[in-house]
Parts: C-alpha cells; sequence; structure tokens
C-alpha cells in the first residue's frame, strides 16, 4: 500500500470480484480518503472533506475540497477525485469513499456530488464514513434514486428540434 502516494496507482485490492470490495480494502480506500481530507483547502468553511476512488482496474484517485475566496466556485472532494480520474481516461469506477472530520455522522454527499458520481453509472457504491473508520455502504442509485443521466437524452421524444435556430 506505501507504493500508492500518486494519483491512478494501483492499489492492492485481495481478490475481489468486479464491484464487491473486501472488508480489507474498505478500510485501506477509507484511510485514503481521510489521507486526502489532509489537503482540504477550506479557509471558508474550515470543514475538511477527503475522497478515494477506486477505478475498476484497482487504481485509486483521491481529492480533496477545494474553496475559493469566490465562494461558489468551490469544489468537493469527491468531483476532484472522479476529475482527476476521468482526465487520467477512466470512466469506470468500482467505489468511492469519503472522510469528513464529523465525529458522529456520517459524511453524506451533497446532491451536486451525486449527479456527478451518477453520471458514471448507478450501481458502484460510496461508503460515507467518519473519523474513527467505522462506515455505512450506499449505492449510488440509493442515494440519487429515479436519477437523469446520460441514457435520458437519448431516449424517445415527441419533438426534436434541430440545433438550427
Ligand atoms: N464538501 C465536500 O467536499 N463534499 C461533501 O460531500 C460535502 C461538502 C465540501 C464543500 C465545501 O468546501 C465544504 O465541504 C463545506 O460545504
Amino acid at each position: 500500500m506505501d507504493q500508492v502516494k500518486y494519483t491512478g496507482e494501483p492499489m492492492d485490492t485481495e481478490g475481489t470480484g468486479l464491484r464487491r470490495l473486501t472488508k480489507e480494502t474498505v478500510k485501506k480506500l477509507i484511510h485514503y480518503s481521510q489521507e486526502a481530507k489532509k489537503q482540504a483547502y477550506c479557509p471558508y468553511s474550515k470543514f475538511r472533506v477527503g475522497a478515494a476512488l477506486l477505478t475498476v482496474d484497482n487504481c485509486l484517485f483521491t481529492g480533496c475540497n477545494v474553496e475559493n475566496a469566490c465562494y461558489n466556485l468551490g469544489v468537493c472532494a469527491e468531483r476532484n477525485a472522479i476529475s482527476k480520474a476521468v482526465s487520467e481516461g477512466y470512466t469506470a469506477f468500482k467505489a468511492i469513499a469519503i472522510a469528513s472530520d464529523l465525529s458522529d455522522q456520517f459524511i453524506s454527499p451533497c446532491g451536486g456530488c451525486r449527479q456527478f458520481m451518477r453520471e458514471f453509472g448507478s450501481s458502484w457504491d460510496v461508503y460515507l464514513s467518519k473519523p474513527d473508520g467505522s462506515y455505512t455502504k450506499m449505492s449510488v442509485n440509493q442515494l440519487l434514486p429515479a436519477s437523469f443521466g446520460p441514457e435520458d437524452l437519448d431516449m424517445k421524444k415527441v419533438l426534436d428540434i434541430s440545433n438550427e435556430y
């Protein structure tokens, strides 16, 4: 595991199936989300968040929240991790772990991040964690039921609007 310092490095996942993670792998993923949390740039909210994303090829991408003096430009940890992966050519994911400093609550992703996750499928897992390493698992579909996704754009319409206005 010590070799997993950089974005996109393979993560040792101990003989898991396509999307099933062993308890040990979940523990590691949460550990990496806690490490990513240490990089949080959150001078305005003082609310640190870290995320660790595992691709189906067992590559790891981490992210933290990055805020801005122009408040609405801040980016969440989850979106940063996903964008890092996508920009390196990875779009199929097994799971993402999220960490914050909330002692008594599992950190829950914001609505925007749920939609951002859903872009890459509904049947992968989100591990919502606490600083003590405890967690609860929810699928993207559970977090965002009846969602709108890329497939919907190709569904039958009553009217096709041409691009020429
Ligand atoms: N934040 C995240 O990065 N992920 C979440 O799941 C919830 C919220 C960030 C956004 C902002 O920088 C700070 O936490 C407070 O909302």
